[in-house]
């Protein structure tokens, strides 16, 4: 079953410069779905409406035409105050509170929604802890590195136990050993706690070795240029990949169609 539909979805900005108005079209007639428990990846180039995409996705901009599907409950714009909780979004640059601690930062979300302080207090420590992050739970997020800085912006997701996950290429800035580490705890993750992950991303091995399905979007305006099913076992080699044939096949495959 699919717990996301987006069907026949466009965007366009409206821009005025100097008294002249330019429509820029940035989404086309996309449409595409996400099963309950998949982790699906989306990967399109810089520029083509990925972060639009996920943006019209949590209601935070309205679409210009069609309409998104959420557990059976249909929308246009504004989303339902009863789904905003479902849905957890972690964006392309990290929004961590620069002036709150880490455990602050976590914890915003639960004194948002009023749970006492004791409650919030016991589930950061435990997600700080699975994240190996429980020593700096009394640091800054200056003070942290890139790779720190993005589990703290998951966890803070995570602890109001969102079903949907949409995450905006969360890993671009990292060195390749964090990255390999993220996507480690990323899949652990997804597989323990059956979560639905959609996945933005403009690297192509990324997209292929985390996911279950890789939609492919063309350039401005986007719409789906086309899907693969990833039936690569798992686990599955995350340091090496194009030492697996199978990947490799599937990689070149992706990526003379990525390069039209
Ligand atoms: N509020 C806005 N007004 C006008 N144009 C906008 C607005 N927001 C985004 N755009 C335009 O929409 C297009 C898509 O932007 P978007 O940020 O969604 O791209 P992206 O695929 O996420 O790129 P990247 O991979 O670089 O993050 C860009 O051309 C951008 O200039
Ligand atoms: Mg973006």
């Amino acid at each position: 079953m699919s717990l996301l539909r987006v069907e026949n979805l466009s965007k366009s900005f409206v821009v005025e410069r100097g008294g002249e108005v330019r429509h820029v079209n940035v989404l086309q007639n996309l449409s595409f779905t996400v099963p309950e428990g998949g982790f699906v990846t989306i990967i399109g180039p810089s520029g083509c409406g990925k972060s639009t995409l996920l943006n019209i996705l949590v209601g935070l901009l309205p679409p210009s035409a069609g309409s998104i599907t959420v557990a059976g409950h249909t929308y246009n714009g504004r989303l339902h105050p009863g789904f905003k909780r479902r849905i957890g979004y972690i964006t392309q640059n990290d929004n961590l509170f620069p002036w709150r601690l880490v455990f602050d930062n976590v914890r915003y979300p639960l004194e948002l929604a009023g749970v006492p302080l004791p409650e919030q207090k016991e589930r950061v420590g435990e997600l700080l802890e699975m994240v190996g992050l429980a020593e700096f739970a009394q640091h800054y997020p200056h003070e942290l590195s890139g790779g720190m800085r993005k589990r703290v912006s998951l966890i803070r997701t995570l602890i109001y136990d969102p079903p949907i996950i949409l995450m905006d290429e969360p890993f671009g800035a990292l060195d390749a050993y964090t990255r390999t580490e993220l996507h480690r705890e990323l899949l652990s993750l997804w597989q323990r706690t059956k979560k639905t992950i959609l996945f933005i991303t403009h690297d192509l091995i990324e997209a292929i070795l985390l996911a279950d399905r890789t939609i492919l979007l063309g350039n401005r305006p986007a719409s789906v240029q086309c899907e693969y099913e990833v039936a690569l076992p798992r686990p599955r080699h995350l340091e090496y990949p194009l030492e697996d044939q199978q990947f490799t096949e599937l990689y070149l495959r992706v990526l003379k169609e990525f390069k039209r």
